[in-house]
């Protein structure tokens, strides 16, 4: 299975930081935020990966992991998404990347405590369709939230302002193939882009998303910088990615 991970967009959430850097490289605690994704991707057992990366600075990812060697991994690809089109439309550009396999796709501003690798095991043994992974939080309005009838998850909304369950779809996809062509038949949504909501609805029309729930905590880090400053006070107090 072949590992992706977004960081492209402009952070301007979090402007003044991300006026002369990319989000994905601003410290968490002791390390810059991409390591967090690419060692959770490791640790579910994927070692070659692509970095979906855009706006300025792109240069500086090559500078700070080069080919992934202090990794360990296999190979470190990179590709450079133009504009904010959405995060489905970043992940159309890995196309040839992922070839015939499978793909982890994991959201750079995205951490967890533990591992996601019994997910992936699972995925594995899914005939096909796709895999995600929620978590219960305080606030889901801030996220892809599921419609849950039965323990099957019947639709997914992105940002809703009356969330029916309490659970966040977290930036962690698992899918066939067949994700490529999904995304080729996507409209933008309301806010301009192409929306991995709207993917993972796909899937659920035609039966095929199953999901799990994350062990550990979870920090979308790339919010604002209060979510900035909270994943970093996560770290340094539990530590993150254990096995
Ligand atoms: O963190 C989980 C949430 O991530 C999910 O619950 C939502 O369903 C999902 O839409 C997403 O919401 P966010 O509002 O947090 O997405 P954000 O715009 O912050 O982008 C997430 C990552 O993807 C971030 O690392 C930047 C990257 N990205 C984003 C866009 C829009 C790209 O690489 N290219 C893009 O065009």
């Amino acid at each position: 299975m072949k590992g992706v991970i977004t960081a492209g967009g402009l952070g301007t959430r979090l402007y003044p930081m991300t006026k002369v850097t990319n989000k994905h490289l601003l410290p968490i605690y002791d390390l810059p935020m991409i390591y967090y994704p690419i060692q959770a991707l490791i640790n579910a057992g994927i070692n070659d990966i692509m970095i979906i990366t855009g706006g300025n600075n792109a240069g500086d990812f090559i500078r700070l992991l080069g080919n992934g060697k202090e990794f360990g991994l296999k190979r470190l690809s990179y590709v450079y998404q133009e504009g904010e089109g959405g995060i489905a439309a970043a992940i159309s550009l890995t196309r040839d990347f992922v070839g015939n396999d499978r793909v982890a796709i994991m959201l750079g501003d995205n951490i967890i405590e533990k591992n996601f690798a019994k997910a992936v095991h699972d995925f594995q043994k899914q005939e096909r369709g796709a895999k995600i992974l929620l978590k219960e939080v305080d606030h889901p309005e801030s996220y892809g939230v599921p419609t849950i009838q039965d323990k099957l998850i019947v639709k997914i909304t992105e940002k809703p302002k009356n969330p029916d369950t309490n659970y966040a779809v977290i930036g962690i996809y698992l899918y066939d193939n067949r994700v490529f062509d999904i995304i080729d038949r996507l409209k933008p949504s309301g806010r301009g882009e192409l929306e991995i909501t709207d993917v993972n609805n796909a899937y659920i029309e035609e039966g095929t998303l199953t999901y799990e729930i994350l062990d550990g905590w979870w920090a979308d880090c790339g919010e604002d910088r209060t979510s900035l400053f909270e994943a970093s006070c996560l770290v340094a107090k539990t530590g993150a990615n254990k096995l």
